[in-house]
């Protein structure tokens, strides 16, 4: 389902080329001052057209706020954004209902909804969703901010080009703020040319290529997450897993700890004046699934673009025959760099949401 949430519930709505789409927060906190030139910067870092690795499809992302505000504050009710869609062109996705598109949802959707979903320009499955998703992260971010809970993201791979890991122990408030603001964010800023052109490499040849996202919460107490299915990798996970072209999440060292001893991984505890801390941080901030206080990090993979413009072979829905597919419309050959600002948005909706459970918002 496209609405999600316990303390504070979140609702999805809209297709890619349909009126609109937006979505429904409910639960926040009133009384909660909103600055509206931060929530269109987190838009427009996710916006297209604003990186040169991105899709020329422009568009006014902006939020109209339906309820749930008064000057700018929230009032307790149910905050509703509602984003007009513009600039699209369903022409280009006309036969994808008959010829699904291999990697995309347009098979699994069309099988699932009867032939009844709309596949202009992905539908409900299209990236375009993830807009609403970075408006209400931008929100509960600036409630978290308030209470000094800061996230930030990198890009931390494209293809097999690695940036550098955050420190898990010590990440720096400049680099945190950086991030948090820029398109094309990496903690190694000198791999950014090397990366752009293996994105441009794949563009040209009609390609696509995948990544990683890493993203830090920082300032989340010690003790926030319910356990066993409310913990703090379940709760952020099922909200990363809402962003389409997700394939997997790890948590601190993630699939490399299997690789690893217990004296290399466990992370030794000492008191900094009267706060536990680690020493290591390969627990990514989450121990039995309940903040440590440490850095919360975790990192995505993010698959490549399904919409690639060579020929594939396919299916014919209708003829019931094997076929070739041709794409055309606008697509980017890297989700990465526009995703990195939804990964982020997804965390403050996954922590404000681990907040409330336990009455600490
Ligand atoms: C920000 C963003 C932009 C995306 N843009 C495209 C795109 O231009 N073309 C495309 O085929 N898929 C794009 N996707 C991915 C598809 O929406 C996704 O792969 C598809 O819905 C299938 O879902 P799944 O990959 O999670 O299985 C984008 C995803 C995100 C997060």
């Amino acid at each position: 389902m496209s609405s999600w949430g316990n303390a504070i519930k979140i609702s999805v709505f809209g297709e890619s080329h349909g009126n609109g789409i937006g979505v429904v927060i409910d639960g926040l906190p009133a009384g909660e001052k909103i600055d509206f030139e931060e929530v269109y910067l987190q838009m427009s870092r996710r916006a297209p057209g604003k990186d040169k690795a991105a899709t020329p499809r422009l568009e006014k992302d902006f939020p109209e706020v339906m309820s749930g505000m008064l000057n700018d504050t929230t009032t307790g009710a149910p905050l509703c954004a509602i984003i007009k869609n513009t600039n699209t062109r369903s022409q280009d996705y006309g036969n994808l209902a008959v010829n699904p598109r291999p990697a995309h949802a347009d098979y699994t959707g069309y099988i699932r909804y009867k032939g009844f979903n709309d596949i202009r320009g992905g539908g409900h499955f299209s990236g375009r969703l993830t807009a609403p998703i970075v408006f209400a992260g931008a929100v509960c971010r600036q409630i978290l901010s308030r209470r000094g809970i800061k996230i930030a993201a990198h890009i931390s791979s494209i293809g097999n080009i690695q940036d550098k890991r955050f420190n898990g122990t010590d990440i720096s408030k400049e680099l945190m703020e950086r991030l948090s603001k820029t398109v094309f964010g990496l903690i190694d800023q000198s791999k950014e040319e090397e990366m752009r052109n293996l994105i441009e490499d794949c563009r040209k040849n009609l390609d696509s290529i995948g990544g990683t996202i890493e993203c830090a919460v920082v300032g989340v107490p010690a003790g926030v997450g319910s356990p066993m299915f409310y913990g703090i990798e379940n709760v952020i996970s099922s909200v990363i897993f809402g962003i389409p072209a997700v394939k997997g999440i790890e948590f601190g060292a993630g699939f490399a700890s299997s690789e690893m001893r217990g004296s290399e991984n466990n992370d030794e505890f000492y008191y900094d004046g009267d706060t536990v801390k680690t020493r290591t941080n390969h627990h990514g901030g989450s121990l039995g699934g309940i903040s440590s206080g440490m850095p919360i990090i975790f990192r995505t993979a993010i698959k490549p673009t399904p919409s690639i413009s060579r020929p594939q072979k396919t299916v014919n829905l209708v003829d019931h025959t094997d076929s070739t597919l041709e794409i055309h419309g606008r697509h980017d050959p890297c989700i990465v760099v526009r995703a990195v600002p939804v990964i982020e948005a997804a965390a403050a909706i996954a922590i404000v949401n681990l907040l409330a459970e336990v009455q600490m918002l």
